[in-house]
């Protein structure tokens, strides 16, 4: 039915309109009595539940930045059988955006390209919203992703993201330092282990008791993989989450004239597959056993999700394909895993 309803309709919106078409239904499904039923609907079975970061998620797969930037749709996608949810990219300083249009379907690829450039309504917005849900539902399992301020200097990003990890620690699960989207000018430069270093110190000192992670491209070389994950692991970080977009568009189907007129921004989707199960597996043979990594990148079915377990992820995540499978992705999901 979602395939029918992608094809008549929502493959013919703008994108970007019809993320906006859906966000108010998420939400509402978010709230009881849809919630009770949707809970109902497509609760994972107890055999998903996965320990990480010394937490229980309900169930290893979640959904991955981006989606839910301004803690709007967290209650709703929980119920839609997410596992947990990482909320962000979140900036110091509220921001618009790229100009639209910003993101584009490739559907012969099942893929999207987006330049959205952290548009959001700022770290302290978030925290507040954080804090309220904290209380209403202690129980889902919620990441803040955090990001740089575009107007703020490359030179000055750690004070930069200090300020919002300090303002969404608190109230967040795990926070994930955001060093990898293709869209703000100079951000993915502070992966070069010398800036990335004194960085991550100091958000993890900001960020209290909660788990810090880091979250990379699949564009680094794999020398350059290697030397994150064992910074990581010398930082006392908590993980890896790999890997974000790419700027790469070799390989694709679409199209040409499609791609080009798309323009710049960051590839996800069915293309990135294969590199980011090489990423994970480049991560997690420099990394200790108990190391948390998060694999997301072209996962569509649960047989991607379980070569992702199987390869060394502790938690897995997924965007492009919720687009492309509709509200039950989660759910098939789920059964799937649960079915092994
Ligand atoms: C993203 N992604 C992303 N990542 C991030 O760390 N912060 C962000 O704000 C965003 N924003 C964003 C917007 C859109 C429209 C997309 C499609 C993606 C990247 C996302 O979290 C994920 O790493 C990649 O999309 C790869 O996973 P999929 O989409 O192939 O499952």
């Amino acid at each position: 039915m979602y395939a029918f309803a992608f094809r008549v309709f929502f493959s013919k919106l703008d994108p970007e309109t019809a993320h906006h078409l859906v966000n108010p239904v998420i939400r509402l499904i978010g709230l009881p009595p849809f919630s009770w039923i949707a809970r109902a609907l497509t609760r994972p079975a107890a055999s998903t539940r996965t320990k990480a970061l010394g937490l229980w998620f309900p169930s290893p797969f979640g959904i991955a930045a981006g989606f839910d930037k301004d803690v709007r749709m967290v209650r709703g996608l929980a119920a839609l059988g997410f596992g947990h949810v990482e909320v962000g990219t979140v900036t110091a300083i509220a921001q618009e955006g790229n100009p639209r249009p910003r993101l584009f379907r490739l559907i012969p690829d099942r893929a999207i390209v987006n330049r959205m450039g952290f548009n959001n309504h700022g770290a302290a917005a978030a925290a507040h919203q954080l804090e309220k849900l904290r209380r209403r539902t202690p129980d889902i399992v919620i990441g803040a992703n955090i990001g740089k301020s575009r107007v703020v200097d490359v030179d000055d990003a750690t004070a930069d993201y200090v300020r919002s990890a300090s303002l969404v620690a608190p109230h967040a699960d795990y926070l994930a330092v955001n060093v990898s989207s293709p869209n703000t000018p100079g951000l993915r430069g502070l992966q070069a282990v010398e800036t990335l270093a004194p960085l991550l110190q100091a958000v993890r000192e900001a960020a209290g008791d909660t788990p810090v992670l880091v979250k990379i491209a699949p564009d680094l070389t794999d020398d350059e993989i290697t030397g994150i994950a064992r910074l990581a692991v010398r930082e006392g970080l908590a993980g890896i989450i790999a890997t974000n977009t790419t700027i790469s568009r070799e390989g694709l189907r679409t199209d040409a004239a499609v791609v080009e007129a798309a323009g710049a921004g960051g590839l996800s989707g069915a293309p990135l597959k294969a590199r980011s199960l090489e990423v994970l597996r480049t991560v997690r043979s420099a990394v200790p056993e108990d190391f948390c990594v998060i694999s997301v990148g072209g996962v569509e079915t649960g047989a991607d999700v379980r070569e992702r377990l199987a390869a060394g992820a502790t938690l897995v995540q997924g965007y492009s394909a919720f687009i492309y499978e509709g509200p039950f992705w989660g759910r098939k999901l789920n059964r799937a895993l649960a079915a092994h």
